[in-house]
């Protein structure tokens, strides 16, 4: 067991290099930071793209150029000529960022605590540390899957192990892909959107769910199983329950409920449809005047949803209880606002460059991905 090794080389923040929000910065009022917003961005013009995750706060995708889902950020930081581009989401996006676009071009995510952590359920140094343990338990060959919420180390591990990367819209396709090349599919870290993606596929009886770090699992159920699940998860998405459902079929019989795959199985069989961040926004926005949507997923694209389409009542699933990100919450206009005005000042703070090594091998497991 290699778990007491691991420990000490794995952080909580990735790049623990990054600067944390000087004190000037700190309490600011609100209306003032906003003027200081708009003259920051209108003096660096065209040098400057800011790309807003759905999970964004209100403060962040207002500024934003470009609003949408993992998938549609890294296309749009790809096709980006700008000098710098301004990540408002969380470490890994801004690392996928950093290796599709130009040497000459900087990705800065502002703040450096805005930490997927189910992308830390699978750090490259630990599933290295189990690979071996995995392919001796079968003479099949085995094919990596990772997410795209992974670090871009899982990313070039799987690439040099013949996989790819996939995201919760071609989940599915990177999953045929892999079994025309090889026997058995790992896919991590998400067990939730692997379990969802094996169902689509008719695969739910052939799939085990693998914790590495347990010692009980029998090698003749990793030969017996062509999907095998890492134990990771969301930790904002394993909230909903599939009563939530049922609640909101009670209070609304005419609700549309529409859910994320990282959500459970019985939550995603209880709704009506399940797709990405991006889905979930076309849904509401192809939506009738007067119909009824419930989004099961954090909570602030619900509340952007309510916003945007007035015409429609978008209810988040599970009410009060529904989480919002902490991860996506650490980018806050404060961060913004002093990101912008250093570049104002010629400094650039919390630019994530990835190794250049892992960036080669990742933007592999990347480019198989846009090929699909
Ligand atoms: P999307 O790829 O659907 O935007 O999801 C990213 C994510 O982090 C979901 O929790
Ligand atoms: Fe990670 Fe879940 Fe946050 Fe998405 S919602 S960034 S998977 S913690």
């Amino acid at each position: 067991m290699q778990t007491a090794d691991l420990d000490t080389d794995l952080s909580l923040f990735k790049y623990d290099n990054l600067s944390q929000l000087p004190p000037a910065y700190r309490n600011l009022d609100a209306e003032d930071r906003e003027r200081r917003i708009e003259a920051a961005l209108a003096e660096l013009g065209d040098d400057v793209v800011i790309l807003g995750h759905n999970y964004q706060r209100r403060e962040i995708v207002e500024h934003a150029d470009f609003i949408g889902d993992s998938y549609q950020l890294s296309k749009e930081a790809a096709e980006s000529d700008a000098e710098y581009v301004i990540f408002g989401g969380v470490t890994f996006m801004a690392e996928s960022a950093d290796i599709i676009t130009d040497d000459d071009q900087q990705v800065i995510l502002p703040s450096m605590e805005a930490s997927c952590p189910m992308a830390g359920m699978a750090e490259a140094l630990q599933v290295d540390s189990v690979w071996a343990k995995l392919t001796a338990a079968t003479e099949e060959t085995v094919i990596p899957i990772c997410y795209m919420n992974s670090y871009a180390d899982l990313k070039a591990f799987c690439a040099e192990h013949g996989g790819l990367v996939c995201t919760s819209s071609n989940a599915a396709d990177a999953f045929e892909w892999a079994f025309e090349r090889g026997d058995k599919v790992l896919f991590l870290p998400d067990k939730h959107l692997g379990t969802n993606t094996a169902h689509d596929l008719g695969l739910e009886d052939d799939t085990l769910v693998w914790d590495p770090w347990a010692d009980d699992t029998d090698p003749k159920e990793i030969r017996e199983n062509d999907v095998i699940l890492w134990e990771g998860y969301c930790q904002v998405h394993e909230r909903f329950r599939a009563d939530h459902v049922e609640a909101v079929r009670e209070d609304h019989p005419e609700a549309n409920v529409i859910v994320h795959p990282e959500c459970r199985r019985e939550v995603v069989e209880a709704a009506d449809r399940v797709g990405s961040t991006a889905d979930i926004t076309r849904a509401v926005e192809n939506a009738d005047p007067g119909e009824t949507w419930a989004i099961g997923t954090e909570i602030h694209l619900a509340n952007h949803l309510d916003r945007w389409h007035p015409d429609v009542e978008v209810l988040p699933l599970c009410g009060d209880a529904c989480m919002d990100c902490n991860a996506m919450r650490q980018i806050d206009p404060n961060y913004l606002l002093w990101v912008l005005e250093e570049l104002v000042e010629g400094h650039e703070q919390n630019v994530i460059s990835v190794d250049p090594a892992a960036a080669d091998r990742a933007e592999t497991a990347l480019d198989r991905m846009l090929e699909l």
